[in-house]
């Protein structure tokens, strides 16, 4: 019986894949806290970023360490990881191109929409890497438990809490009273029932902020 890793039975393929797409999407995440942070206006969206950014940066080294751990080459090219890296660039041309052209607000709401769009496939690697470590050998499984178990919560907050501040910014823009930071944030919300429940929250905090306007 081998005691090694048996990587190429186990995470042939498919599996291998996820995580080479996950190191992806993790690089491309700096890559795009970096641009969205220079469209950011207002101070508690960068503050959030800010804190985003440096947790990135860890995942990065998070899904490296597995790589390395399972005796795979981080740095080697697979087709699914270069469509990632692909959204990723796009994701900040995109974000480049709206400080070029659009006004200040407008520029913020395009980097909340790409932020969005980055944690959506973000979070997924992560809930998908916490379903393969069930299926893992004991070996296998204890390389990714402890970053899963520290990365899947920060996961949580970024897609929760930046999905919040993308609706109330917009609202703000459509001129409508908008509750920042979101009630995601202020919730500190983990879960998508908690998101939903904050999101419910929001109409009478609005109504609130309304009737003070006048
Ligand atoms: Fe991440
Ligand atoms: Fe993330």
């Amino acid at each position: 019986m081998e005691n090694h890793l048996n990587t190429k039975s186990l995470l042939a393929n498919v599996p291998t894949d996820l995580l080479y797409q996950a190191l992806e999407t993790e690089k491309g995440g700096v890559q795009i806290y970096a641009t969205a942070l220079r469209c950011a206006i207002n101070n508690d969206l960068k503050e959030e970023w800010n804190k985003y950014l440096q947790q990135t940066k860890n995942h990065v080294q998070e899904v490296t360490n597995i790589l390395k751990g399972l005796g795979l080459d981080p740095n080697a090219e697979t087709p699914g990881r270069k469509v990632v890296r692909y959204i990723g660039t796009s994701l900040v041309k995109a974000m480049e191109l709206a400080l070029r052209c659009a006004d200040p607000q407008a520029a913020q709401i395009v980097a909340a929409e790409c932020v969005t769009l980055a944690e959506t496939k973000d979070h997924l690697n992560w809930e998908l890497i916490g379903e393969l470590k069930q299926k893992l050998e004991p070996a296998e499984a204890a390389l990714l438990k402890p970053a899963y178990e520290q990365v899947e919560d920060e996961e949580d907050e970024h897609l929760y809490h930046t999905t919040g501040w993308t609706r109330e910014l917009w609202i703000q823009a459509l001129g409508m009273p908008a509750v920042l930071p979101p009630p995601e944030e202020v919730k500190k919300v983990e879960t998508a029932i908690e998101a939903a429940k904050a999101k419910e929250s929001r109409a009478p905090k609005a109504k609130a902020k309304k009737s003070t306007a006048r």
